[in-house]
């Protein structure tokens, strides 16, 4: 009854504001969105060799992920199969086998477990070390670098998943032959809910000109009040969805093209992107997007013209409960971009975003007022009358879209668009309906 109260209130344009914290909803959604999603757990630059490990999460389950001495990426359980305790504690290494802390189990890269403590004294001969290896996790899967996995070995594979979004994803990782990842992901916890920072990134480029207020103060964005809205809203399957933002108003100047990229690296751009990718490429100045349910990434411009530079951000929004997350985020830059380029890059990213950042301050501070207010009784009063529904009705049925867009998607010509969000939260409504 209450789901399709729900549809009814989305179908309008309408999101009862209960469903963002709501702890029954939390529960559902842990079984049937993040147990049987896709997830990110790292990027290739961050296990470089053999014996590379790091250790993730997948909501409250522990991941080891591990390069096998044959270059192969494994993700495991991050639990001892003898009595489950945390098997490696530490962020990253690089190891030949892993000892388990408590009984002194070990396993090596491949998760097979090779030691046992007085082994044949305690469990005789027959012990049948074979039956106890780590426990791997349903699927691991790459694309451009980028390692996820599943915990549902029935899910379709990871490049069906992604769809349309390979086409995007190509020109912001493989654009110049690779990525890398600098230093470790950063990580806070911020009392909000998934689903909202989710939808931030995913669709909301409206609140730029608001929340982070104090850039335009600052002669750092323009004054014009529409201009994170110029460019493409594309909406992708399966809950994806990205915008492609030009930022080119009226009266802006010309920006150069490729995000400001070093010129030196154009051919490179050239030769590793279609045509299509490249018309699209180099009039962005911000992508910005999601990759559902919890990764979401922008790729920026900072800087003043002449000294323009340009990074990936990479995100993950690991939920810890229905109203408080676990924000990863990692920085990405071009391995081919000058070391130079790469340092005034980095000190961008510091600056803006990450705990450190100013506007991850501006978004963190409404981000925990939307939690808060949506667990009141007025938020949470089951009744669905307009007292508890938030509007979703920026360009509801007005908004057509380009059918000269040429990425995959169905992409509207401006970015301050509700079209994402409705999108996403109709697609979260059919995971959780489902059995
Ligand atoms: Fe790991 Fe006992 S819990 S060896
Ligand atoms: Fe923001």
């Amino acid at each position: 009854q209450t789901i399709q109260e729900i549809k009814e209130k989305m179908e309008q344009g309408l999101l009862p504001q209960w469903i963002l914290t709501d702890p029954s909803i939390y529960e559902r959604e842990q079984e049937k969105i993040f147990a049987r999603t896709w997830q990110f757990l790292a990027h290739d630059s961050e296990l470089p060799e053999p014996g590379s490990y790091v250790t993730r999460w997948i909501v409250d389950d522990p991941i080891l992920v591990v390069r096998t001495n044959d270059g192969e990426i494994k993700a495991f359980l991050n639990s001892c199969p003898h009595r489950g305790t945390m098997l490696c504690t530490a962020d990253f290494g690089k190891k030949k086998s892993f000892l388990c802390p408590y009984h002194g189990w070990s396993f090596n890269l491949n998760g097979d477990l090779i030691g046992v403590v007085a082994g044949d004294k305690v469990y005789g001969e027959e012990m049948k070390k074979d039956d106890w290896g780590l426990r791997p996790i349903a699927q691991v899967a790459a694309y451009q670098g980028m390692i996820f996995a599943t915990l549902d070995p029935d899910a379709s594979s990871l490049e069906e998943y992604l769809g349309g979004m390979k086409w995007y994803l190509d020109i912001l990782l493989g654009r110049s032959g690779g990525m890398e990842v600098r230093g470790l992901p950063q990580r806070w916890v911020v009392n909000t809910n998934w689903k909202l920072v989710l939808e931030n990134f995913s669709g909301d480029p409206y609140h730029v000109q608001s929340t982070h207020r104090s850039t335009v103060e600052l002669g750092i964005s323009p004054k014009d009040p529409l201009y994170a809205g110029y460019g493409h809203q594309v909406v992708l399957e399966n809950g994806h969805g990205i915008n492609v933002i030009t930022a080119q108003g009226q009266g802006r100047p010309e920006r150069p093209p490729y995000q400001g990229l070093p010129e030196e690296m154009w051919p490179l751009f050239e030769s590793n992107l279609s045509k299509e990718q490249l018309r699209v490429f180099a009039k962005t100045t911000v992508f910005v997007g999601s990759i559902y349910p919890t990764l979401s990434f922008n790729s920026p411009v900072h800087g003043s013209e002449g000294h323009l530079h340009n990074y990936l951000n990479f995100r993950v929004w690991r939920p810890l409960g229905p109203d408080k997350i676990e924000i990863w985020s990692w920085f990405m830059i071009d391995k081919a971009a000058p070391d130079d380029y790469k340092e005034d890059a980095y000190k961008g990213y510091i600056s803006s975003f990450g705990p450190s950042g100013t506007l991850e301050q501006d978004d963190t501070e409404i981000w925990t007022r939307v939690a808060q207010t949506s667990k009141g009784y007025m938020a949470r009063n089951k009744v669905l009358s307009y007292n508890n529904l938030l509007n979703y009705l920026m360009g509801f049925e007005r908004v057509l879209p380009d059918e000269n867009f040429p990425g995959p998607g169905i992409a509207y010509p401006t970015c301050y668009l509700d079209a994402i969000h409705r999108a996403t939260h109709e697609h979260w409504l059919e995971l959780i309906s489902r059995d």
